[in-house]
């Protein structure tokens, strides 16, 4: 791009290059109010830069959503990690599970700490209860953010917490719970000994890939408590029949089946690092966010990986050492200096930085519930 008195000046390889050099001017421009005379020669140095927005723990919509893409946009980032489904609450209306959205998009307290931590309010209300707080996207409202996100050359990744982080599906069909005494309750994992489990995913999986263009679907796979498994007769039954030695490797069967799925639909799969917990097929692509080691690891043996280490990443965190004014966050004090000092290479080998495909921000909601906060 070259700025002259006379005229702005740009040569791109493609459309998105272009996009990103009127960006520049526009940043520019934002913050000077003129734009200075210059010669800028630039590309981008990862193909995934993302940002992700947890929707569950409190629900923004969509105008929120489109004020992200827009500053997503002007900061070059290029991927939009949709967190839509976990424990207090499940954002995507799914025609084949209507309870999803009908019950346990709507929570009777509007404050996430209040309904996890106090439990002042029970679980879960109907859609329409008065005072409910909650919400969910249509159809029509995701095909909207679609286009608005195309026209900025920005891909909409969802995710579809699996087996962990679904406290609210289980609220919603109780069947998908493992069978124990206690298993309808206060517990978040699926039960992967029962085929009605994969029946389930698959179906909901389908109306994903039909509504979201994006080659990579989020499987979740992050932080899923196995407890129950060794209990749940079906769960034990499922590991004697495939042969398997843990409960670890139960998780590594359904995300190797569902990845499988993905696969036989055209599409890929992208999972946190706990994907590579049970072995995970060469083919998925791994979201580091138990520190860099996952990622590394990953990329070493053929991965492709995308670093997004808490905290470093991790926007829930306090960003001044007084943390005035911050409100409530989840977690001490990553200053930007931090930030910004981070080589997303550091501890990759030459062979393994080819895998390394982006970088990645999270904005996790659970104390974060209204906008300017979020902002
Ligand atoms: C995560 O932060 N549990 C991915
Ligand atoms: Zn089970």
């Amino acid at each position: 791009m070259e700025i002259t008195p006379k005229c702005v000046k740009i040569v791109a390889a493609d459309e998105q290059g272009a996009y990103y050099a009127r960006q520049s001017v526009k940043m520019m421009a934002t913050i000077n109010d003129t734009v200075a005379c210059c010669t800028v020669l630039d590309w981008p140095r990862f193909q995934h830069r993302g940002f992700m927005l947890d929707e569950s723990r409190h629900y923004q919509g969509k105008e929120f959503v489109y004020k992200q893409l827009e500053m997503m946009a002007l900061l070059k980032l290029n991927c939009f990690h949709f967190h839509l489904v976990d424990n207090p609450g499940w954002r995507l209306q799914i025609d084949a599970y209507p309870r999803l959205t009908q019950f346990t998009a709507w929570r009777p307290v509007e404050y996430f700490w209040d309904w996890e931590v106090n439990e002042t309010g029970g679980d879960f209300v109907d859609e329409g209860t008065p005072g409910a707080y909650g919400g969910y996207y249509t159809k029509q409202d995701i095909a909207e953010i679609l286009a608005f996100a195309a026209e900025r050359h920005i891909e909409v990744i969802p995710e579809i917490e699996m087996p962990g982080h679904n406290y609210e599906t289980r609220a919603a069909y109780p069947e998908l719970a493992c069978s124990l005494k206690d298993g309808g309750t206060d517990k978040w994992e699926l039960c992967p000994g029962k085929e009605g489990t994969y029946e389930f995913l698959e179906n909901v999986l389908d109306e994903v890939i039909e509504l979201f263009p994006s080659e990579l679907i989020h499987i979740g796979g992050d932080e899923c408590p196995k407890d129950r498994w060794v209990e749940c007769e079906h769960c034990q039954a499922m590991i004697k029949s495939l042969g398997l030695e843990s409960e670890e490797e139960l998780q590594g069967y359904l995300v190797a089946r569902i990845e499988k799925y993905l696969n036989s639909k055209g599409r890929r799969m992208i999972g946190w690092d706990e994907i590579l917990d049970g072995g995970v097929t060469p083919t998925a692509t791994v979201m580091s966010w138990r520190g860099i080691n996952g990622g590394i690891y990953a990329a070493e043996r053929g991965n492709d990986v995308v670093m997004t280490p808490m905290p470093l990443c991790y926007l829930n965190f306090y960003q001044t050492e007084s943390r005035e004014g911050e409100g409530l966050q989840i977690g001490g004090h990553i200053p930007f200096e931090l930030v910004y000092g981070w080589d997303p290479y550091k501890g990759f080998s030459e062979q393994a930085k080819s895998h390394l495909i982006g970088v990645q921000c999270n904005m996790w909601t659970e104390y974060l519930k209204d906008m300017p906060t979020v902002e």
